[in-house]
């Protein structure tokens, strides 16, 4: 039942995503001057919405262009109606559709739909993660040195001790390559398909890891914060590897050198 309702409701979202893509919408900034929002991420939250208060009017909601939805469920949506707007203003094709479903404070499942790729990651806790109905894993490259890494930059905290800058700096002096896709919920996903083998940022929202942190670690990886402890949406900071190269790559975001 949650499943087909998660499936609908990323389907219903995704469709406003294709129907304003490179047409006329509006856009405004939010906290910063580059901190957008569409009037499809509004349209798409819109009717990611119907899909589930139909269904499960009771449940908690936590979106992020209305914020909180509370109520007394056990069962929490949190919910990204675009990770990648910027992309989206832009005409790039790199953005998705993310919802993740909690139950009692534990990510039971995600789902994660770039409509221009078609391609949908889901997982469901205990049951491994897919990538258009077939199975996906992490890679299993050992070294951080030939590792192909992917972050965002945060609009704030850039300079900050360990900050943004700094590892982007110290991986990038050693020919690291580190791509930077603009979408956080999309960069966990291509780590659990084997397509990076580690990612890593400063500060995110529950809405953009909520789903892929479930995807990377239903395909075979490690999500922390940056202490290295269990990794919890409602702080800022994760790394997500194959397991692999994770304490190497932790260590350098604790100060560490290469
Ligand atoms: C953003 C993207 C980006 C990340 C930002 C997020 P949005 O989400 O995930 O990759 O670096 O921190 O805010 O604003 O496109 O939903
Ligand atoms: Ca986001
Ligand atoms: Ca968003």
């Amino acid at each position: 039942m949650i499943k087909n309702t998660l499936l609908s409701a990323i389907d219903a979202g995704a469709a406003q995503l294709r129907r304003y893509f490179n047409g006329s919408f509006t856009i405004s900034s939010k906290s910063s001057i580059n901190d957008l929002v569409t009037e499809a991420d509004h349209a798409a939250e819109k009717a990611i919405f119907k899909i589930i208060q139909d269904k499960h009017p009771s449940h908690f909601i936590l979106s992020e262009e209305t914020g909180s939805i509370p109520s007394s469920s056990t069962t929490k949506w949190i919910i990204d109606p675009i990770d990648g707007t910027i992309n989206f203003a832009n005409g790039i094709p790199i953005c998705c559709v993310s919802i993740g479903v909690e139950e009692n404070g534990e990510m039971i499942m995600g789902a994660v739909y770039n409509p221009f790729m078609n391609e949908l990651f889901f997982a469901e806790k205990g049951k491994g993660a897919t990538l258009n109905e077939k199975p996906i894993k992490v890679s299993d490259k050992d070294n951080l040195l030939t590792s192909c890494l992917v972050t965002g930059f945060p609009y704030q905290y850039l300079d900050a001790a360990n900050g943004p800058l700094t590892v982007f700096e110290k991986l990038i002096r050693k020919s690291i390559p580190v791509r930077r896709l603009g979408s956080a919920a999309l960069d966990l996903c291509w780590t659990a398909a084997g397509r990076f083998d580690g990612f890593y940022e400063h500060k995110l929202q529950a809405w953009d890891s909520a789903a892929g942190y479930l995807i990377v670690q239903e395909a075979g990886g490690t999500v922390t914060d940056l202490n290295g402890e269990k990794y919890n949406p409602y702080q800022p900071g994760i790394i997500a590897s194959n397991g692999k190269i994770h304490d190497q790559l932790l260590s350098l975001m604790k100060g560490g050198s290469l």
